[in-house]
């Protein structure tokens, strides 16, 4: 297993019960460094784009290492300065316009304007202000429709056909465009990133105020065995050339130099998947008979995991047996099972086909028994954080940190029946 070990894992269900999340604290850190040490050949800033893993004693652990954050809401701009994120080290990023746009801005929140009206909006509430926009440069690499997030079947950003509208709407209320932001989620390939930071450079030289150019996070992680991580220091350097022609125009075209400027990437993913795993029990065995399936029902699911619901993603699944100092070691038998949650919906599954939710895929694992523990790893990005909560009416999980010196704290109590039900009238 990447972080816990099986005495780990005993004592953790022994303390805090299933299903929990557990993440790393040493992990984090190091990941947090990776981020940081990005060669560029300017300022760097990297931003964690907290919906991944929102919960605060997260946020602290990557505000301690220098890191920024990205919130995709109001509400989330909020919850990072609830954990005592300075403001201006907050920037909202969100479909949707934060109720409360004014005051968060006053409050000193960096606003990024993802269409022409927030833009606008933007202008009538700050005329004269500074903001950043989003822009949607024509391409796209999440690997389906349900992860793009740029090129036209993406609604994410301002077209970047539309630039025109967005200097006519500067001139309308006096705005200096001094960011821009180009997240369109590119992988782990660096000539893909090359052709990415091209086309955001290629619209930065339009913009004569800017300061701080985004590329967006989607640096890719291999969860499972076989896959390829994306390689910080590659893509970095592979797009540094690119950053310095620009920076180089830029400084000629002002005649001083780039002490100003920043490049900011903003990770999700890559700073937290793998610090994170769920740990759930084994409550019952099923199968459909000969030329069925056998499957392993958890008490976790889609309430503390969507992803493989959503989009078919694989996460790495281990059978530990229970009770093994009461006697009972692994047989070292193995069985090809589906593995499903305790909601009751057909497409709470853990092990659906690799991309394709509706399908089903066998995983070998050790022959289990009820009781057992289940481990998924590879779950610290977009678990917690977007997970069907409260489905069945089951309530959150506990979250623990296992800090540096290996200890488990409890960083999010388990949610009560009461809790859940506490606003309803
Ligand atoms: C604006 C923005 N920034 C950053 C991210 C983080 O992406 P990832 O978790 O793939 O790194 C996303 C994800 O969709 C995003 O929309």
């Amino acid at each position: 297993m990447r972080f816990l070990t099986e005495p780990q894992i005993e004592s953790i269900r022994e303390r805090f019960g299933t299903p929990v999340y557990v993440y790393d604290q040493r992990t984090l850190e190091e990941a947090a460094d990776r981020v940081r040490a990005f060669p560029v050949p300017c300022r760097l800033v990297g931003r964690f784009a907290m919906k991944a893993l929102p919960t605060a004693a997260v946020l602290r652990i990557f505000d301690a290492k220098g890191l920024h954050i990205d919130a995709s809401s109001g509400f989330e701009a909020e919850r990072a300065l609830a954990a005592g994120i300075a403001p201006e080290k907050i920037q909202i990023t969100a479909q949707e316009l934060p109720k409360d746009l004014k005051g968060l801005v006053q409050r000193g929140v960096l606003f990024n304007a993802c269409s022409l009206h927030q833009l606008r909006r933007f202008g009538e509430l700050f005329p004269g202000g500074e903001v950043s926009i989003r822009v949607n440069p024509g391409l796209g690499s999440g690997h389906n429709n349900r992860t793009n997030v740029g090129g036209p079947s993406s609604s994410f950003g301002i077209w970047h056909e539309k630039l025109a509208l967005v200097q006519t709407l500067a001139r309308e209320f006096d705005l200096r465009i001094t960011g821009l932001h180009t997240h369109v989620g590119s992988g782990g390939d660096p000539e893909v990133w090359k052709h990415c930071a091209a086309l955001s450079l290629g619209i930065a030289q339009q913009l004569p105020d800017l300061n701080r150019l985004s590329l967006g996070g989607g640096f890719k992680v291999a969860r499972m065995p076989g896959e390829k991580a994306a390689d910080l220091d590659a893509i970095g350097r592979a797009l540094s050339p690119q950053i310095a022609e620009y920076l180089d125009g830029r400084s000629r075209a002002r005649g001083r130099a780039n002490d100003d400027f920043q490049l900011e990437i903003e990770p999700g993913t890559y700073l937290v998947a793998l610090a994170g795993a769920i740990l759930c029990e084994v409550i019952d065995l099923v199968d459909t008979g000969a030329g069925g399936n056998r499957f392993i029902k958890i008490d976790s699911g889609m309430t503390e995991l969507l992803r493989p619901s959503l989009y078919g993603a694989q996460h790495p699944i281990a059978v530990v047996p229970r009770y093994r100092e009461n006697g009972r070691t692994a047989s070292g038998d193995e069985d090809d099972y589906l593995v499903v949650g305790h909601c009751c919906e057909s497409g709470d599954i853990l092990t659906p086909a690799p991309g394709d939710p509706e399908g089903l895929t066998h995983r070998r694992l050790a022959r289990a028994e009820i009781g057992d523990t289940l481990v998924i790893e590879g779950t610290g990005a977009y678990a917690s954080g977007m997970a069907a909560s409260n489905y069945n009416s089951f309530p959150k999980a506990a979250e623990v940190l296992i800090e540096r010196d290996g200890t488990p704290r409890l960083i999010r109590k388990r949610q009560t029946l009461a809790q859940s039900l506490e606003n309803e009238l």
